[in-house]
C-alpha cells in the first residue's frame, strides 16, 4: 500500500532508489513513509460532496442519502450536497439509486479570468489525485462573463493539471474525452470556481444492465425514482403492463431484492484517483452482497404486445439478476392477468410526439382508465406520461400528481386508489 501510493504517482523516482546509497535510501524511505499518512487521510478526510440527479429527483434524491445515514446540508435543484469522505463516495456510488453523479470536491476558489482560474488550479496537489502514467478528461459547467465558450476553462484547467503533474512528477497524465478513467467536473458561475473529482465517472443514472434498450426506455434512475415515489414497498404485487425493455419491472425487483445498483457495473471514477481504497470498496461491496434478499415475498409481473419487448426485457433482466423474480406475459395490456388482492400496477404509456400519434392514443389512456377500473380492484395505479391531455383521457380522479422531467420533457407520475368498489373510481375527472 505504502509502496503502492508512491509508486503509482511517481514511479520514475521508485525506480531510482536502487541506485542510491544506503543513506540516501533511508532517506527516501521516510519520505515514502511520511506519504502514506496521507493518502490515508485523504480518503477519509471530509470533502463537499454534491450528488447529481435529473430536475424533479432531488427530494427522492435526498431521502435516499439519508438512508443510506448521511446527513443533507442542502437541496438544489439539480441535486444534493452533503459533506463526507473519499470513502463515502464509494458507498454512494455503490447504493443511491436515484442520483447521476457522486462529485468530490478537491477546492474551492474565486477567479474572474481564465488566467487567474490557471493560476488557481495549478496550486492545487493533483499528485495527491492523479496518477501521472494515467488518464483524466475534464467536463464543466460555466455561467459567467468572463468566458464565452466552456471548452476554453476545460483548456486552462487543463493546462494547470498538466504542468502541475509534470512540475512535481516530470510525468504528465495523457487527456481526452473518455469517461473510463479520471473525470474532473469544473463548476464556475460568477467569480465561483468548484473543482471536482467526478467519483462516477459513467454515470449511475444508468443501472448497467439495459444491453437491449427498445423503444423509448425510461432512464434506469428515473425509473427507480418513480418507484420510489410510488407506494411500493419491495414486497406484494408489482405489475407493469406495456413493460418494453423492463425498466420498471426490473427495478422494482432490484428494490425488492434489496441489490444495490453499483453491484451491477465494475468500473467508477473513483477506481483511477491515486491511493484508492480497494479494501474499503471489496468490505463495503461484500457487505452489500450479504444484504441481497434470497427468499423475497413478492410477485413482479411484466407483460407487453411487442414479442421484441419482451426478449429484450428478459435479456435486461437476466443481466440485472433479477429474471427469476419477474413473470413475463405476451399480451395486450388490458389481458394482464392482475393477481387478487392489493398490489401496485404501474404503466409508462408511450404518449405521443416522441412514438405514436396523439389522436390515436387517446382511445389507449381511456383503455387504461377501464383496465384499472374494472380490473386492478384494490391496487393503487400508476401512469408515468410526458402527455398531460392524454392523461385527462383516464378518466379517474387522481390521489397524487407528482412533476418529473423525461429529458425536457415535462411528465407526470399519476396516482390513483383503485378501490374495491366503483363508486369512488368513478369520480371524474382528473
Ligand atoms: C414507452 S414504452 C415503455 C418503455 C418502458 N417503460 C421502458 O423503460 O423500456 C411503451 C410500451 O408499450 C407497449 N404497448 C403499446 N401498446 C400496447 C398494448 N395495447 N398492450 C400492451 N403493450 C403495449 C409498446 O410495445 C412499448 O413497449
Amino acid at each position: 500500500m505504502l509502496g503502492g501510493y508512491f509508486f503509482q504517482s511517481c514511479p520514475t523516482r521508485f525506480f531510482l532508489i536502487g541506485k542510491f546509497d544506503l543513506i540516501r535510501e533511508a532517506v527516501i524511505f521516510v519520505v515514502i513513509f511520511c506519504k502514506q499518512p496521507q493518502v490515508q487521510i485523504s480518503n477519509l478526510l471530509k470533502h463537499k460532496i454534491v450528488v447529481t440527479c435529473p430536475p424533479k429527483v432531488n427530494h427522492i434524491l435526498a431521502q435516499e442519502i439519508e438512508d443510506l445515514g448521511y446527513t443533507v446540508r442542502s437541496i438544489d435543484r439539480m441535486g444534493v450536497r452533503l459533506e463526507g469522505t473519499l470513502n463515502d463516495t464509494m458507498h454512494l456510488n455503490l447504493h443511491l439509486r436515484s442520483g447521476s453523479k457522486v462529485l468530490f470536491e478537491v477546492k474551492f476558489f474565486r477567479a474572474n479570468t481564465p488566467e487567474k482560474l490557471y493560476q488557481r488550479m495549478v496550486q492545487i496537489n493533483w499528485e495527491e489525485y492523479l496518477d501521472p502514467n494515467g488518464y483524466f478528461s475534464i467536463d464543466s459547467y460555466v455561467k459567467n462573463d468572463f468566458i464565452n465558450d466552456s471548452r476554453y476553462a476545460n483548456l486552462k484547467a487543463k493546462d494547470a493539471i498538466v504542468d502541475r503533474m509534470v512540475k512535481v512528477c516530470n510525468r504528465r497524465p495523457d487527456t481526452g474525452s473518455k469517461r473510463d478513467k479520471t473525470v474532473l467536473f469544473l463548476h464556475w458561475q460568477l467569480n465561483e470556481c468548484s473543482i471536482y473529482i467526478d467519483t462516477s465517472g459513467e454515470t449511475i443514472a444508468k443501472h448497467g444492465y439495459r444491453k437491449i434498450p427498445f423503444k423509448a426506455p425510461m432512464l434506469e434512475s428515473l425509473a427507480a425514482a418513480t418507484i420510489l415515489t410510488s407506494r411500493w414497498e419491495g414486497k406484494g404485487t408489482f405489475v407493469n403492463p406495456m413493460c418494453g425493455s423492463g425498466t420498471l419491472a426490473i427495478e422494482a425487483a432490484l428494490i425488492a431484492a434489496n441489490i444495490a445498483p453499483g453491484l451491477l457495473r465494475e468500473n467508477f471514477g473513483f477506481m483511477h484517483i491515486v491511493g484508492y481504497n480497494y479494501a474499503y470498496w471489496e468490505k463495503i461491496r461484500q457487505e452489500a452482497i450479504d444484504a441481497v434478499k434470497e427468499d423475497i415475498d413478492v410477485e413482479i409481473i411484466a407483460s407487453d404486445i411487442s414479442l421484441e419487448a419482451l426478449r429484450a426485457a428478459k435479456e435486461n433482466a437476466k443481466n440485472a439478476g433479477v429474471d427469476d423474480l419477474i413473470r413475463f406475459q405476451h399480451c395486450d395490456f388490458k389481458e394482464t392477468k392482475i393477481p387478487h388482492g392489493e398490489g401496485v400496477v404501474f404503466l409508462n404509456p408511450e404518449y405521443g410526439g416522441r412514438l405514436g400519434e396523439e389522436k390515436s392514443l387517446e382511445e389507449v389512456y381511456k383503455a387504461i382508465g377501464d383496465f384499472f377500473k374494472q380490473q386492478c380492484q384494490g391496487y393503487m395505479g400508476y401512469i408515468f406520461t410526458g402527455n398531460l391531455n392524454l392523461a385527462k383521457k383516464i378518466g379517474l380522479k387522481t390521489k397524487r400528481r407528482i412533476e418529473f422531467f423525461n429529458g425536457k420533457i415535462d411528465c407526470r407520475l399519476l396516482e390513483y386508489e383503485l378501490y374495491a368498489g366503483r363508486k369512488k373510481n368513478d369520480t371524474l375527472p382528473s
